[in-house]
């Protein structure tokens, strides 16, 4: 399918990425995204027959790359729960306008999968860690998971050939003091670690303002020990503000939703693993793809409502959000994936 002329929203946004959630399940239950007390086990998550098959989503990846995506990134839940996970990398790799194919993953079960989501054609991993200390990683995975284990499907997904970034969402007052540790023990091993700015994502996680630490607050604390400066300037659609080091060059990123928004640069969409088109984190409602697939859509139908929703797209969040945001319902970040 060619790629047809770029097409831009209401702000003059292009539409370049495509983050595919294919679970709304999780094995941990971070606070800050599935807290257990509402994520229980009678919650109500998505049933298979609603879920997308692999070929719908591949369908579908083709009609978002016929409209100017080149970016794809795996989300969940935690993805790596979808069985045969692999294969739906392999089928997207076999779409030649896609030039990244991505992961974000809790790391729990990457060290048994790394090798074959490599083979399959995945570029590479971004995992979520919040601390190195068990008793407070246990705690916030909400699951006692130890973090030995996700250190270790990190190796495997280094040793498999995969990029590899690290996310660490900060929380004053729970992880802020894994800071300074987190970021000497990913500069030692050279790996790119992004602090994300604790956000009001979904409707369950009690978000206050005084609980984010702002990037430039942990700017200034790395500098104390660890000499940093800015990379570059930041690219279109890009989320991450680039530092590096100055000793020895290692990157490391800042993800300041809440006090610098980017809203202004977002290239972003969302397919949620029952195959809703959502056009921003925080959204409230997405457009349903699958009922129209299942229906007998033709491409064309399909690609005509993906075009309506871009165009008339006007999400700006992150730069609007206060007193008349907080009562609003919104998607839960599970079923999005970030
Ligand atoms: P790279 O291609 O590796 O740069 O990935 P990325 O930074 O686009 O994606 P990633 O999933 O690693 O994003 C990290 C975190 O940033 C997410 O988990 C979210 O918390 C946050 N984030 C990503 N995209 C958005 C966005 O569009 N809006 C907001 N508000 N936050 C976002
Ligand atoms: N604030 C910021 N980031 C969040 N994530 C999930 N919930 C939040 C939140 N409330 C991000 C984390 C995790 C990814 C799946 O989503 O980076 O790594
Ligand atoms: Fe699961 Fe990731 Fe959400 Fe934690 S942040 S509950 S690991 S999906
Ligand atoms: Fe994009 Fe919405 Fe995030 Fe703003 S808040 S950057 S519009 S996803």
């Amino acid at each position: 399918m060619a790629t047809e002329q770029e097409m831009r929203d209401r702000f003059g946004r292009p539409l370049k990425d495509l983050r595919v959630s294919v679970t709304d399940r999780c094995n941990f239950r971070c606070g800050y995204c599935m807290p257990e007390e509402i994520f229980g086990p009678d919650y109500p998550f998505m049933e298979k027959s609603r879920i997308l098959t692999f070929a719908e989503i591949v369908r579908l990846v083709r009609l978002f790359t016929a409209l100017g995506v080149d970016k794809v990134r795996i989300t969940g839940g935690e993805p790596l729960l979808r069985p045969k996970l692999p294969e739906l990398i392999a089928d997207l790799r076999t779409n030649e306008a896609v030039r990244d194919i991505a992961l974000t993953t809790n790391g729990s079960l990457l060290a048994r999968q790394a090798r074959d989501l490599k083979s399959a054609g995945l570029d590479r991993v971004t995992v979520s860690l919040d601390s190195l200390d068990d008793e407070r990683f246990g705690r916030m995975n909400g699951r006692g998971f130890p973090v030995t284990s996700v250190l270790e499907g990190i190796e495997k997904a280094i040793r498999a050939g995969l990029g590899v970034k690290i996310n660490m969402v900060v929380q004053r007052g729970v992880n802020d003091q894994d800071i300074l540790p987190m970021a000497r023990y990913f500069k030692e091993k050279k790996l790119e670690l992004r602090f994300i700015e604790f956000m009001d994502v979904g409707n369950t996680n009690g978000w206050r303002m005084d609980s984010v630490v702002p990037s430039r607050e942990i700017i200034a604390r790395l500098a104390e020990e660890l000499p940093l400066v800015p990379s570059e300037k930041l690219r279109f659609g890009e989320v991450a503000e680039a530092y590096h080091y100055v000793d020895d060059g290692t990157k490391v990123g800042f993800i300041s939703s809440v006090t610098q928004a980017f809203c202004s640069t977002c290239t972003r969409s969302r397919l949620s693993a029952d195959g809703k088109l959502y056009t921003c984190l925080f959204s409230g409602n997405g457009t349903d793809l699958r009922e129209p697939m299942r229906g007998g859509a033709s491409d064309e139908e399909l690609l005509d409502k993906i075009r309506d929703v871009w165009r008339n797209r006007e999400d700006r969040y992150s730069e609007i959000r206060g007193a008349n945001t907080a009562s609003v319902r919104k998607i839960e970040m599970s079923q999005i994936g970030g």
